[in-house]
């Protein structure tokens, strides 16, 4: 039975992309911004009979979404997110909550001297270890209000300090509270390599958060400012001539094709139909093992035939993480989201994309499909797409990183940073220990290198009994849809 998702979306980043992610399910929810209800409008199906000439007249469709699992229900019959919005620094969450009131006021947590992060994991994490108790009760709170809590999902960068150090100390704290009981996926957003110098120790950052990833998180999907920023063309009527000039427009844009993709994950739990209607289910067809759990996507525009959209899912331009050299799939599921979908055209898709993806040798060439439902608020005649994928091209976002910080941590380059003096002895304990989260990124690289092997499930023997328990469940679950 699919249980609810709470969200806490933290620092600048998570905050900006959560507004955008509200938002839209706001509209495709048909929600006002302070959270009141749009009647459920009549299907298209009802819309059909309308008859004049024999009076007929359609009734209102009963609602049959759950958005329930993303939103309370306030006493005042107001919809708020099952969200907690965390920052050091108050700008950002004052924008999101004036621009979206639904939002729960009491579920803010801000710094009481409002200077941020600064860009210091530690500084972050400081902050989190000391306000833990806060933090602790907002979540309690909100998983009280939870009948059946399926998961949390958490939105941050992870190059900043706040979304860095602050969401890896949350992580630690909902693995430790909760993850008997729930799952953990989280959103994170990559920097860009481009601008690489707009936080210069961002790489010691990222491999810090890295580390708690890999050991609390059970899925993560990633997106990557570079890719983000390179997209020509979206679903969003991306204007091709024009090119990402400035912060705010860049951001802009990209938060919104991160909140599309987001929003389409869930969209088998919001509008469920008999396949993948919750969290645990997508992640059990995404994730094979315990040591490959990065996921990437692409997102697929409207305007297109059912055939282009499964095609399009593979071209690199529509992915949301930089792409460079071949990519072997490891899971893939392919959602296509729209009414009347023309089931032919989707088949010829589906084997015209299987005859040009690469599978790695150990794992059956299944495409999985979800069949989206439109929101009915959403008026396109069109269907869009998604594509969520475990493959290897994650090797280049994580190699990106690890470059970069070797090139810092060789010169031991603003190390002074995360220490409290100069004292040699220290310094090496510090840099010590990021080395050992460096070892930790650099397996998880060695991981999806060795996947590409045909022995490698004989490699992972310790997990064998999982991998072969998951996927097995994973093929009883996704039978019905494998049309290839
Ligand atoms: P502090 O500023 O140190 O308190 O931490 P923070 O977590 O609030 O920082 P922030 O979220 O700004 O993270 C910094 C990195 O995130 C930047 O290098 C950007 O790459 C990226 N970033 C910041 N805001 C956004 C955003 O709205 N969207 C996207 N896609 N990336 C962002």
């Amino acid at each position: 039975m699919p249980g609810e998702t709470v969200t806490l979306q933290i620092g600048q980043c998570g905050n900006q992309v959560g507004l955008q992610y509200w938002s839209r399910l706001a509209l495709e929810h048909g929600l006002q911004a302070d959270g009141t209800t749009q009647p459920y409008p009549i299907s298209e199906v009802e819309n059909h009979l309308n008859d004049p000439s024999t009076g007929y007249r359609p009734k209102r469709s009963e609602r049959d979404d759950r958005l329930d699992l993303f939103f309370n229900l306030t006493e005042s019959n107001k919809y708020t997110p099952r969200a907690i919005l965390v920052d050091l620094e108050p700008s950002v969450v004052s924008k999101a909550t004036a621009e979206l009131p639904m939002f729960n006021m009491r579920n803010r947590h801000l710094c009481e001297n409002g200077a941020g992060a600064g860009n210091n994991w530690k500084h972050g994490y400081e902050y989190g270890l000391n306000h833990q108790e806060e933090l602790i009760d907002i979540i309690d709170r909100e998983v009280d209000k939870c009948d059946n809590l399926g998961n949390f999902q958490l939105i941050h960068s992870i190059a900043g300090g706040t979304g860095s150090g602050v969401g890896s100390l949350l992580l630690e704290l909902l693995n430790d509270r909760y993850g008997e009981k729930s799952l953990i996926n989280t959103f994170l957003v990559f920097p860009s390599n481009e601008k690489a110098s707009d936080v210069v120790v961002q790489p010691y950052n990222t491999v810090l958060t890295l580390k708690r990833l890999t050991e609390f998180s059970n899925g993560t999907f990633v997106f990557d400012n570079d890719a983000l920023n390179a997209i020509e063309e979206t679903s969003l009527n991306y204007d091709r001539n024009r090119r990402f000039t400035s912060k705010s427009t860049a951001y802009a844009e990209a938060n919104k094709l991160i909140a599309l993709a987001l929003a389409s994950i869930s969209n088998p739990i919001r509008f469920p139909s008999y396949m993948y209607s919750s969290m645990e289910s997508i992640l059990l067809s995404l994730v094979p093992t315990n040591q490959l759990k990065f996921i990437l996507t692409a997102v697929v525009p409207h305007k297109l035939n059912e055939q282009d959209i499964i095609l399009e899912s593979i071209n690199n331009r529509y992915k949301l993480n930089t792409v460079t050299g071949p990519v072997k799939y490891i899971t893939m599921l392919n959602y296509v989201i729209g009414n009347n979908v023309n089931q032919m055209e989707l088949k010829k898709g589906l084997m015209r994309i299987n005859q040009k993806v690469d599978f790695v040798p150990w794992c059956p060439r299944s495409i999985n499909l979800v069949m989206g439902k439109k929101s009915p608020y959403i008026r396109e005649r069109t269907s869009a797409g998604l594509q969520a994928s475990n493959n290897t091209s994650i090797i280049h976002v994580l190699n990106k990183t690890l470059n970069h910080y070797d090139r810092l941590a060789k010169r031991e380059a603003y190390i002074n940073y995360y220490t409290d003096s100069n004292n040699r002895e220290e310094i090496s304990r510090v840099m010590d220990w990021f080395n050992e989260c460096r070892e930790e990124v650099q397996k998880v690289i060695d991981e999806y290198k060795q996947a590409q092997d045909i022995s490698y499930l004989d490699e992972v023997e310790d997990y064998g009994d999982d991998v072969l328990d998951m996927e097995e469940d994973a093929q009883f679950e996704d039978d019905p849809s494998q049309l290839l």
